[in-house]
């Protein structure tokens, strides 16, 4: 069976980070699940389908015509070839994945799509279901957290290094709404799988957490660190 690295947690959180890193050094795939809600709840915009129209975005789901090639962020999301990356990767992209990603058919609809990632020789994925529902057999699930307040101020700086103009309390307000929806919806809400290892990334730095992770792969025989 063909190993998994299931890195889940809160928005803002570092799992990009760190999977797109954990991805490199093994030499693994990389799946960026949330690229998949943020792509559909964009695709919906452009169709003029509202996020809440059930039927309408599970046909979106099904139907959706999206694929993934290596970015400077991890990777380039293309919608019916065009990449969109940009626009998904927004506050904007990020609040519409929230709001489709409470429909149970669209998270079915998505789910296959999701496991034929599984490729070898291996796959890191991150997400908020990767190890409780996704793949469930997976050697390793890490849940990374942090606070709200780290967790905008990291966002804060990547906005701003990328030349969005944003607020730091409105994305404190924001992240605290879109932690509420993502744990409370009832498919699949954000919850540490039972056998997942919690790292809380607050007082970390990149390569603290990094290194923390580069051990566990270690320890489950998953890996071995490179030297240097
Ligand atoms: O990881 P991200 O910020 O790109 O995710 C955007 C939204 O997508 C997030 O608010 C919840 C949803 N999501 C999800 O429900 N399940 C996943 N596996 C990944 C993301």
């Amino acid at each position: 069976m063909v190993p998994v690295i299931c890195i889940d947690g809160p928005s803002g959180a570092g799992k990009g980070t760190i999977a797109k890193r954990l991805a490199e050094h093994l030499g693994w795939h990389l799946l960026d699940s949330g690229a998949l809600y943020r792509v559909l709840g964009h695709a919906c915009l452009l169709a003029g389908i509202p996020w809440d129209d059930e039927p309408a975005v599970t046909e979106m789901a099904t139907n959706l015509d999206v694929s993934f090639r290596p970015g400077s962020e991890g990777v380039d999301v293309l919608l019916a070839g065009q990449d969109v990356t940009r626009a998904v990767r927004s506050e904007e992209g990020g609040h519409g994945a929230s709001a489709v990603a409470v429909i149970p058919d669209v998270r079915a609809a998505l789910l296959e799509r999701q496991r034929q990632l599984a490729l070898a020789p291996g796959l890191v994925a991150d997400g908020r279901d990767m190890g409780s529902v996704v793949f469930v057999d997976a050697p390793l699930k890490i849940f990374l957290s942090a606070s709200p307040e780290a967790r905008a101020q990291r966002r804060y700086s990547q906005l701003l290094a990328r030349g969005e103009s944003v607020s730091l309390p409105r994305l404190l307000e924001a992240i605290k709404e879109r932690d509420a929806r993502d744990a409370n919806r009832d498919a699949s809400p954000l919850v540490a799988a039972e056998d997942a290892v919690t790292i809380d990334s607050t007082e970390l730095s990149v390569d603290a957490v990094f290194n923390r992770v580069l051990d566990l792969v270690a320890t489950r025989g998953l890996g071995t660190r490179a030297s240097g």
